[in-house]
């Protein structure tokens, strides 16, 4: 899609066509996959190609199908799921690997999804502050987000009462799949740098996230009903765009279970 990352594919069979998905998967890091005719149980079936299914313990789930998210926002709604850039699951010991996001009802106009390519966001820092970097690790969250609070009068979220993580992992990771080196926090669930004084720690954070905003490492999918993304954690940022508002926006979404990371190194 960009020179940072994405790429979109046509006319595929995305169980047939496994091996080849999996392997834009890793190259790109988000794959548009155009016009699929994906039922819910087909959905499940490709997620289950990349690993186990993790259940998002924060999302309101299909009443049919306990394992994919809802991801909606109705038309007299403001507030979209997923407005912040994030990246899923980053709270957990073993963040997800990826997710699996499918359109069901798109607005006429807006509604998009931006991703960032963290990678080249890393690869972009300079020297001095990237050795800096690879010392540090940071603390992830979920209290601030979907603690009590912040979900009592929305039914697309539950489970407030355990909204508990706290985990901590390095700033900068090597990919498990690709090798490459990826910056690792982000402004939903990323709230401290571990053993900087808060100071030096929020404004360091801040330091990344304005470097990160610049469109260079980014790409945008627009989305029509049947186009499923496929998004590697552990590789991007994303964020829904809220311009949509007084129109219906319906996607469901799948997360795959990941593994620890570990450091990435000189
Ligand atoms: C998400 O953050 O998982 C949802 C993104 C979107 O709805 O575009």
């Amino acid at each position: 899609m960009t020179g940072a990352l994405g790429a979109d594919i046509y006319d595929c069979d995305p169980i047939a066509d496994f091996d080849a998905i999996h392997e834009a998967f890793v190259r790109y890091s988000a794959i548009t996959l155009r016009g699929t005719k994906l039922t819910p149980d087909q959905h499940l079936t490709l997620a289950e190609r990349f690993g186990d299914i993790n259940v998002n313990r924060f999302f309101t789930p299909l009443p049919t199908h306990p394992a994919i998210a809802l991801v909606v926002k109705e038309a007299h709604q403001t507030q979209a799921i997923g407005e912040g850039w994030h990246t899923d699951h980053s709270y957990d010991t073993e963040p997800a690997l990826g997710s699996l996001l499918l359109a069901r009802e798109v607005p006429n106009v807006g509604g998009d999804t931006v991703f960032v390519s963290m990678a080249a966001a890393w690869e972009a820092l300079d020297s001095e502050l990237k050795s800096h970097l690879l010392t540090l690790h940071a603390w992830h969250e979920t209290a601030h987000v979907f603690g009590r609070r912040a979900t009592k009068d929305d039914t697309r979220f539950r489970n407030a009462e355990v909204a508990n993580q706290r985990t901590r992992h390095p700033v900068a990771i090597r990919h498990p799949l690709s090798g490459r080196t990826c910056l690792y926090v982000n402004p939903v669930f990323t709230t401290a740098i571990d053993g900087l004084p808060k100071a030096e720690s929020d404004a360091l954070l801040a330091s990344l996230y304005t470097h990160c905003t610049d469109p260079t490492l980014h790409c945008r999918v627009r989305w029509q009903p049947g186009d499923l993304t496929l998004w590697d954690n552990r590789a991007t940022w994303h964020k829904a765009i809220n311009d949509y508002n007084g129109q219906r926006r319906e996607m469901h979404r799948i997360t795959v279970t990941g593994c620890a990371l570990d450091a990435a190194s000189h």
